[in-house]
């Protein structure tokens, strides 16, 4: 049976951490769109050299190009089970987003809204920036991708609070406790 679920919230909210958990309690496939960029950067291909100095600068890569790789990864799928981490982020990719679930007959089953935070958050991504480096969690970056969700992907939440489906949840504390209440929010 087709299910979707959408993982919403700041850089750092633990997205990316809490989807890889409810994808194996669901038997879902995880699709981040930031992962698949940082795949395309890894290999160096021509959207990777483009993209690398966007997410650098921690704006967002264009509507188009991120529509373009979500919808070839559904449309490769038989059955379409997918959390959508960090997408969509701008009305015009929840729009196509709508339309791309419609045509291939797969409802939205709930958005989870990871309220953090956000000195809190800032903290999280300069302690992975000594772990991992990503390039992308300094400072100065951490901030502007914070000011963008803000104010190009918060408002994504009233645009599907008429839906019923947001589950907006506690983000702070430990891992296993926000994973439990989003387990008792999905229920
Ligand atoms: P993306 O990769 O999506 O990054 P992000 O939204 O900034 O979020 P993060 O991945 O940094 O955080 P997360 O919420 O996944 O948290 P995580 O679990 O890792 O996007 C990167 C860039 O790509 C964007 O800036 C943009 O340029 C581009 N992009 C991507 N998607 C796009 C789209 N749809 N449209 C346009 N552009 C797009 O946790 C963070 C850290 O905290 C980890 O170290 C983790 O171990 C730790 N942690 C997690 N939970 C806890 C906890 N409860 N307590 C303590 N530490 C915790
Ligand atoms: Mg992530």
């Amino acid at each position: 049976m087709n299910e979707t679920l959408i993982f919403m919230g700041p850089p750092g909210a633990g997205k990316g951490t809490q989807a890889t958990k409810i994808c194996e309690n669901r038997q879902l496939k995880q699709l981040s769109t930031g992962d698949m960029l940082r795949d395309h950067v890894r290999r160096g291909t021509d959207l990777g050299v483009q993209a690398k100095q966007i997410m650098d600068a921690g704006k967002l890569v264009s509507d188009d190009v991120i529509i373009g790789m979500v919808r070839a990864e559904l449309q490769q799928m038989a059955d379409i089970r997918v959390l959508f981490d960090g997408f969509p982020r701008t009305t015009a990719q929840a729009q196509a987003l709508d339309q791309l679930l419609q045509e291939l007959h797969a409802p939205l089953y709930a958005v989870v809204l990871l309220e953090v935070d956000e000195e809190a958050v800032v903290q999280r991504l300069l302690k992975r920036a000594e772990i991992e480096g990503r390039s992308d969690d300094n400072e100065a970056t951490i901030r502007k991708r914070l000011s963008v969700y803000n104010e190009q992907t918060s408002p994504l939440i009233g645009y599907y609070a008429g839906t019923g489906k947001i589950k907006k949840i506690d983000g702070m504390g430990t891992v296993q406790e926000v994973e439990q209440r989003i387990k008792e929010a999905l229920a």
